[in-house]
Formats: C-alpha cells, sequence, structure tokens
C-alpha cells in the first residue's frame, strides 16, 4: 500500500470529493479546537487540503494561508474557487519537498482528516517535517481518525497517545486533545470518531 493508492482513491472520486467538501462548516469542523485557535492573524499551512475550504475559512480572518494538495483535481478546484487569497502547492506528505523548499515557517498547521493516510513508516518522517516547519509559539492542529475507511483510501490506525508522543520526539507538546464525532451520518453510522489534537511549540 503506497501513497498513491490513497491518492488514485481521492482523484477517482473527486467529484464526490469536491461537494462533500464544499458542504463543511469550517467553523463547526474546528469546533473542537476553536479554544486554541490563533488570536492573530499569521502564516497558516493546510496540508491534504483538499479544495481548501479551511485554509480559506483562515484567509478571511486575515491569515497568509497555504494549501497543499497533492490531488490535481481537488487542488484545481481549489485554485478555481479560492486562489485568489489562498496560494497553492502540488505537495504530499510524508516529505513535503516543495514547502520545506520555501524555507518558511507557520504559526498554525493543520492536518485535517489527513493523518489517518499515512502508514506506521511514514508517519514518523511526516512529523519530523511537520515539526521543523512550526514556528516558535506555533502549533498543529491535527485529527486523529478513530474507526474504519473507505476500501478506496486507505486508513492506518493509529491512536492519540503514540501521535502525542511522536510529536514530542520533536518538540512538541499536547495543549489540547477533544473528542468529536464525525460530521458525517454514513461515518457515524460506521463509528468513525476524531481526537482533534494542538500540538505546540
Ligand atoms: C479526508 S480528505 C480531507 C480534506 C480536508 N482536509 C478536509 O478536512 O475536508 C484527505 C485529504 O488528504 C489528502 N492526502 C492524502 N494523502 C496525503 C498525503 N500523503 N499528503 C498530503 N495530502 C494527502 C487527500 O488528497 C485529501 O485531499
Amino acid at each position: 500500500m503506497t501513497v498513491e493508492t490513497v491518492l488514485r482513491g481521492y482523484a477517482d472520486a473527486s467529484a464526490d470529493q469536491i461537494g462533500r467538501m464544499e458542504g463543511f462548516d469550517p467553523a463547526r469542523l474546528l469546533a473542537p479546537v476553536m479554544t486554541v485557535l490563533p488570536t492573530t492573524a499569521g502564516r497558516m499551512l493546510d496540508v491534504g487540503a483538499g479544495t481548501g475550504y479551511v485554509a480559506g475559512w483562515f484567509a478571511e480572518q486575515g491569515h497568509e494561508a497555504t494549501a497543499v494538495e497533492p490531488v490535481e483535481a481537488l487542488r484545481q478546484a481549489g485554485e478555481r474557487l479560492r486562489g485568489d487569497r489562498v496560494r497553492w502547492l502540488d505537495d504530499r506528505l510524508p516529505h513535503l519537498n516543495v514547502v520545506r523548499a520555501l524555507r518558511e515557517q507557520f504559526d498554525l498547521i493543520v492536518l485535517s482528516a489527513v493523518w489517518q493516510h499515512l502508514d506506521e513508516t511514514m508517519r514518523p518522517p511526516a512529523m519530523a517535517n511537520l515539526a521543523a516547519l512550526v514556528a516558535d509559539g506555533g502549533q498543529i492542529i491535527l485529527s486523529v481518525r478513530h474507526g474504519p475507511g473507505a476500501a478506496t483510501r486507505p486508513v492506518f490506525a493509529t491512536t492519540a497517545d503514540e501521535t502525542i508522543a511522536l510529536a514530542g520526539r520533536h518538540g512538541l507538546s499536547v495543549r489540547l486533545a477533544a473528542q468529536a464525532e464525525s460530521l458525517q451520518a454514513g461515518n457515524r453510522a460506521m463509528g468513525v470518531r476524531w481526537t482533534w489534537l494542538s500540538l505546540a511549540r
């Protein structure tokens, strides 16, 4: 199983995925971590952004938003919908070579519903690369999926504790861990839950 398998799954379902993502309310999605979101505008990075509705929401609040999305159809939809206020990059975890080549750091990095697509060999380098992109005083906000995924978009089980321990090895400490139900009725019926983490430097 490779990153390519997951990305092909999203590419093949891109029409459905675009509609689904654009139906989400970013404020409702981020409600579990609302108390730790930055109160002043800064540099934010949305990794595995899909159509970038989360990056767009931060951009509307004055943040300099960058969205990373490796699936062309999703990225192009995002560029069409909000290319005026979000910088778009074609890059992927675990290496994030394009982002790292910018030699920038970010006050906020968001991974919403992305971490589950990395297997146990990919999570350590992904966390190392993400942590190096966090500015002093900044944070990663990341949702950890519990429960099954679609067969065509493989997911790999991990826990909040394992994620917190991995972040700790790169100088990040947990500021908040909040449980949340899935926003999607189909996923709720399958027993999907999330733990939202704020991992701060
Ligand atoms: C469930 S969707 C979440 C999209 C959006 N963040 C949201 O919360 O609705 C997962 C996204 O992660 C992207 N993705 C999957 N594997 C990735 C990887 N290795 N690196 C970067 N993005 C990845 C997919 O293309 C897809 O856009």
